[in-house]
């Protein structure tokens, strides 16, 4: 049976957090004079304090817990509020996963590559030690390994479905064998859930203790500038990270454009729809390119090409200002470009230069 306690780092169990003026005093109404705030408004009002909203008032700490948030996306994503955090990009509940859990020097994360670069990086930044399980081929989890490489220190067990840079879902039979037979966290990360034809672990959280799913606005949000990730996971984790966040990370204009952007899901489905059909429009397209020699299927916004030459195709890519990721010198990933799908015009012009590209190596040959 899953105990939270006994995988916390002793002193982060028995840490007192800061308490922030809005943490003490909740109330809305007042003369506050408790944060040591300009009064007198920001550098943004203009100088007219008496006219300035509270929407457009930025010399006030925001919520540090971000309720009006949670309380409009607990009903999107069918959890409690409780069962929320909200990060500065899902970058940092992977850190603080890390910190709250991994002892520096002793413990140790277990990762899937090829796989998103943060939690190797989160983990070299604390010291934390690292075992790599890499996918298999066809790029699922090998569970039998996973199983026989996690050690009495292994805290966290990253699994990210779909999957960046291989673009495809993770068997969720196997993520249900993880949660069931490791005794630490397993964090799905989600990023790019919205783009893929499968149900969110969000939905299992009740049934397993040791369950966190990260979920970001980076992507089918369309709200990358604004830094802005979700964490989904029991009561009692959700209590730790709140505990060792920084007080109020989460700005009041992001809280302010996250609600304004919470209010308007119709628009996330509309870009999603139009993604997905680029995407394939895309994927059919590169099919037909000769220098390509492998599109793998995609349940995300981007797409996994494998290509003769790589890099001579990202460096002339390059050279006409069109910017792909290059990932040819990734184990599982040899010969493969990363791209993003984007919108249309920009995705004919991509294929436009390919093609010219292509036209230029059967002219010299
Ligand atoms: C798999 C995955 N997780 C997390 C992130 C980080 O997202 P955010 O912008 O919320 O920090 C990314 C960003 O590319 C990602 O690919």
């Amino acid at each position: 049976m899953f105990e939270l306690n006994t995988i916390l780092r002793p002193h982060i169990l028995s840490l007192t957090p800061y308490s922030s003026a809005r943490d003490e005093y909740t109330g809305k109404e007042g003369i506050f004079l408790d944060a040591n705030e300009n009064a007198f408004g920001s550098t943004l009002d203009g100088s007219i304090v008496e006219n300035v909203t509270s929407e457009e008032q930025y010399n006030r700490y925001p919520d540090p817990h971000q309720l009006a948030i949670k309380a409009k996306l607990a009903p999107i994503k069918g959890v409690r509020p409780t069962q929320i955090f909200i990060g500065n990009g899902s970058d940092e509940p992977i850190d603080l996963l890390v910190r709250a859990t991994c002892t520096p020097g002793r413990d140790s994360i277990l990762i899937l590559p090829p796989t998103y670069g943060m939690y190797e990086v989160s983990a070299a930044i604390n010291d934390i030690q690292l075992i790599k399980i890499p996918l298999t081929p066809d790029f699922q989890v090998d569970v039998p390994a996973v199983l026989s490489a996690i050690e009495p220190h292994t805290k966290l067990l990253f699994v990210c479905s779909p999957n960046n840079p291989t673009g495809n879902l993770i068997d969720p039979d196997d993520i249900k064998t993880l949660l069931n037979r490791f005794n630490g966290l397993v964090v799905v990360d989600e990023a790019y859930i919205d783009f893929a034809d499968t149900q969110s672990f969000t939905s299992l959280l009740d049934q397993y203790p040791n369950l966190v799913v990260l979920q970001t606005f980076s992507k089918a949000w369309g709200l990358a500038a604004l830094r802005s990730g979700m964490c989904f996971a029991s009561e009692q984790l959700i209590e730790v990270l709140n505990k060792i966040k920084p007080p109020y990370n989460v700005s009041g204009p992001t809280q302010q454009l996250l609600l304004k952007a919470l209010g308007n899901v119709p628009s996330k489905d509309t870009m999603v729809a139009r993604i997905l059909a680029q995407r394939e429009e895309l994927i059919a397209n590169l099919l037909n390119l000769p220098l390509v020699r492998h599109v793998y299927p995609s349940d995300a916004n981007f797409i996994l090409v494998k290509f003769d030459d790589p890099k001579a195709v990202f460096d002339f890519l390059i050279d006409q200002q069109i910017i792909v990721r290059d990932r040819h010198r990734v184990k599982l990933c040899e010969g493969c470009l990363r791209i993003t799908v984007g919108t249309e015009s920009e995705n004919e012009q991509l294929l436009t230069m390919l093609k010219a590209f292509a036209n230029r190596l059967t002219t010299t040959v």
